[in-house]
Protein backbone atom coordinates (compact mmCIF):
# COMPACT_ATOMS: atom_id res chain seq x y z
CA UNK A 1 0.00 0.00 0.00
CA UNK A 2 1.13 3.87 -0.83
CA UNK A 3 0.16 6.71 0.15
CA UNK A 4 -0.63 8.67 -2.86
CA UNK A 5 -0.56 12.97 -2.97
CA UNK A 6 -3.52 14.88 -3.28
CA UNK A 7 -4.84 16.63 -5.93
CA UNK A 8 -5.80 20.12 -4.49
CA UNK A 9 -8.18 22.89 -5.90
CA UNK A 10 -8.03 23.99 -8.38
CA UNK A 11 -6.81 21.63 -10.00
CA UNK A 12 -8.53 20.37 -13.59
CA UNK A 13 -8.51 17.19 -12.79
CA UNK A 14 -11.11 17.40 -10.39
CA UNK A 15 -13.59 18.49 -13.01
CA UNK A 16 -13.40 15.57 -14.87
CA UNK A 17 -15.66 12.56 -15.11
CA UNK A 18 -14.27 9.20 -13.91
CA UNK A 19 -14.90 6.13 -16.07
CA UNK A 20 -16.56 2.65 -14.79
CA UNK A 21 -14.63 -0.22 -13.32
CA UNK A 22 -14.69 -2.91 -15.96
CA UNK A 23 -12.96 -5.66 -14.07
CA UNK A 24 -12.52 -5.88 -10.00
CA UNK A 25 -8.95 -7.37 -10.79
CA UNK A 26 -5.62 -6.73 -9.01
CA UNK A 27 -4.99 -3.89 -10.27
CA UNK A 28 -7.84 -2.30 -8.88
CA UNK A 29 -7.80 -3.98 -5.24
CA UNK A 30 -4.30 -2.43 -5.06
CA UNK A 31 -6.12 1.22 -5.78
CA UNK A 32 -8.34 0.64 -3.22
CA UNK A 33 -5.39 0.26 -0.88
CA UNK A 34 -3.89 3.16 -2.01
CA UNK A 35 -6.65 4.81 -1.03
CA UNK A 36 -7.46 3.59 2.00
CA UNK A 37 -4.09 4.37 3.40
CA UNK A 38 -4.05 7.96 1.64
CA UNK A 39 -7.46 8.32 3.31
CA UNK A 40 -6.26 7.12 6.86
CA UNK A 41 -3.02 9.32 6.32
CA UNK A 42 -4.86 12.48 5.81
CA UNK A 43 -6.48 11.70 7.37
CA UNK A 44 -9.83 11.70 6.22
CA UNK A 45 -13.40 9.97 6.14
CA UNK A 46 -14.09 9.39 2.46
CA UNK A 47 -11.89 9.48 -0.62
CA UNK A 48 -13.01 9.45 -4.45
CA UNK A 49 -10.12 8.11 -6.96
CA UNK A 50 -9.89 11.42 -8.97
CA UNK A 51 -8.59 13.13 -5.70
CA UNK A 52 -5.57 10.75 -6.17
CA UNK A 53 -5.30 11.32 -10.27
CA UNK A 54 -6.95 8.35 -10.96
CA UNK A 55 -10.20 9.35 -12.93
CA UNK A 56 -12.24 5.30 -12.15
CA UNK A 57 -15.69 5.33 -10.43
CA UNK A 58 -14.10 4.00 -7.00
CA UNK A 59 -14.38 5.54 -3.59
CA UNK A 60 -13.50 4.76 -0.16
CA UNK A 61 -14.68 5.63 3.23
CA UNK A 62 -14.84 5.34 6.67
CA UNK A 63 -17.10 7.28 8.77
CA UNK A 64 -16.97 5.02 12.04
CA UNK A 65 -16.83 7.04 15.35
CA UNK A 66 -13.25 7.85 16.20
CA UNK A 67 -12.15 5.10 18.88
CA UNK A 68 -14.35 2.18 17.36
CA UNK A 69 -12.62 -0.43 15.45
CA UNK A 70 -11.96 1.08 11.56
CA UNK A 71 -14.57 0.01 9.10
CA UNK A 72 -13.52 0.81 5.75
CA UNK A 73 -16.14 0.70 2.94
CA UNK A 74 -15.02 0.69 -0.67
CA UNK A 75 -17.81 1.33 -3.53
CA UNK A 76 -17.41 0.44 -7.09
CA UNK A 77 -19.20 1.82 -9.88
CA UNK A 78 -21.53 3.53 -7.14
CA UNK A 79 -25.27 4.81 -8.83
CA UNK A 80 -27.85 6.57 -6.55
CA UNK A 81 -30.92 4.69 -7.52
CA UNK A 82 -33.19 6.67 -5.01
CA UNK A 83 -33.27 9.80 -2.71
CA UNK A 84 -35.49 10.71 0.10
CA UNK A 85 -37.94 13.98 -0.21
CA UNK A 86 -36.07 14.21 3.56
CA UNK A 87 -33.39 16.61 3.74
CA UNK A 88 -30.59 17.54 5.35
CA UNK A 89 -27.50 19.54 6.61
CA UNK A 90 -23.57 18.44 7.33
CA UNK A 91 -21.29 20.66 7.68
CA UNK A 92 -18.66 19.02 5.06
CA UNK A 93 -15.13 19.51 3.86
CA UNK A 94 -12.61 17.85 1.25
CA UNK A 95 -9.22 16.52 1.18
CA UNK A 96 -9.11 18.68 -2.08
CA UNK A 97 -10.07 21.72 -0.28
CA UNK A 98 -7.76 21.13 3.02
CA UNK A 99 -9.11 23.36 5.78
CA UNK A 100 -12.52 24.66 4.32
CA UNK A 101 -15.83 23.73 5.67
CA UNK A 102 -19.16 24.52 4.62
CA UNK A 103 -22.88 23.28 5.42
CA UNK A 104 -24.60 21.58 2.67
CA UNK A 105 -28.17 20.27 2.21
CA UNK A 106 -28.55 16.66 0.91
CA UNK A 107 -31.00 14.31 0.91
CA UNK A 108 -30.98 12.99 3.95
CA UNK A 109 -31.48 8.73 2.83
CA UNK A 110 -30.48 7.21 -0.38
CA UNK A 111 -30.04 3.76 -1.78
CA UNK A 112 -27.01 2.62 -3.67
CA UNK A 113 -26.64 0.47 -6.25
CA UNK A 114 -22.96 -0.83 -6.49
CA UNK A 115 -20.06 -3.63 -6.44
CA UNK A 116 -17.61 -4.48 -3.16
CA UNK A 117 -14.25 -4.47 -3.29
CA UNK A 118 -14.76 -8.02 -4.42
CA UNK A 119 -16.98 -7.13 -7.45
CA UNK A 120 -20.35 -8.86 -5.64
CA UNK A 121 -23.16 -6.43 -6.73
CA UNK A 122 -24.32 -4.75 -3.43
CA UNK A 123 -27.31 -2.31 -2.69
CA UNK A 124 -26.53 -0.39 0.16
CA UNK A 125 -28.98 2.01 2.27
CA UNK A 126 -27.38 5.02 3.76
CA UNK A 127 -28.71 7.68 6.29
CA UNK A 128 -26.85 10.07 8.15
CA UNK A 129 -23.30 10.34 8.01
CA UNK A 130 -22.59 7.68 5.62
CA UNK A 131 -25.34 8.90 3.27
CA UNK A 132 -24.03 12.68 3.44
CA UNK A 133 -20.18 11.28 2.17
CA UNK A 134 -21.35 8.60 -0.25
CA UNK A 135 -22.97 11.76 -2.30
CA UNK A 136 -19.97 13.86 -1.76
CA UNK A 137 -17.91 10.97 -2.90
CA UNK A 138 -19.92 9.99 -5.62
CA UNK A 139 -20.14 13.85 -6.62
CA UNK A 140 -16.73 13.49 -7.03
CA UNK A 141 -16.61 10.53 -9.41
CA UNK A 142 -18.50 13.58 -11.75
CA UNK A 143 -16.25 16.46 -11.47
CA UNK A 144 -18.87 17.97 -8.69
CA UNK A 145 -17.34 19.37 -5.39
CA UNK A 146 -18.87 19.98 -2.18
CA UNK A 147 -18.24 24.01 -2.70
CA UNK A 148 -21.03 23.77 -5.99
CA UNK A 149 -23.71 23.37 -3.44
CA UNK A 150 -23.12 26.44 -1.40
CA UNK A 151 -23.51 30.16 -2.78
CA UNK A 152 -21.92 31.36 -5.68
CA UNK A 153 -19.83 34.46 -3.51
CA UNK A 154 -18.48 31.89 -1.30
CA UNK A 155 -17.82 29.46 -3.79
CA UNK A 156 -15.35 32.29 -5.82
CA UNK A 157 -13.91 33.08 -2.84
CA UNK A 158 -12.95 29.75 -2.14
CA UNK A 159 -11.89 29.06 -5.58
CA UNK A 160 -9.84 33.00 -5.93
CA UNK A 161 -7.87 31.94 -2.17
CA UNK A 162 -6.81 28.11 -3.36
CA UNK A 163 -6.09 29.85 -6.91
CA UNK A 164 -3.72 31.94 -5.27
CA UNK A 165 -2.03 29.18 -3.11
CA UNK A 166 -1.22 27.56 -5.89
CA UNK A 167 0.24 29.94 -7.75
CA UNK A 168 2.41 31.04 -4.81
CA UNK A 169 3.47 27.36 -4.39
CA UNK A 170 4.49 27.51 -8.20
CA UNK A 171 6.67 30.38 -7.98
CA UNK A 172 8.65 29.12 -5.01
CA UNK A 173 9.50 25.92 -7.25
CA UNK A 174 11.01 28.42 -9.80
NI1 LIG B 1 -14.16 15.51 -1.21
Amino acid sequence: MTIKPLIILPDPILRQASKPIETVDGEVKKLAADMLETMYDAPGIGLAAIQIGVPRRMLVLDVSKEGDDKTPLVFINPEIVSSSDERSVYEEGCLSIPDYYAEVERPAKIKVRHLDAEGREQMTEADGLLATCLQHEIDHLNGILFIDHISKLKREMVIRKFTKAAKLRGSKAL
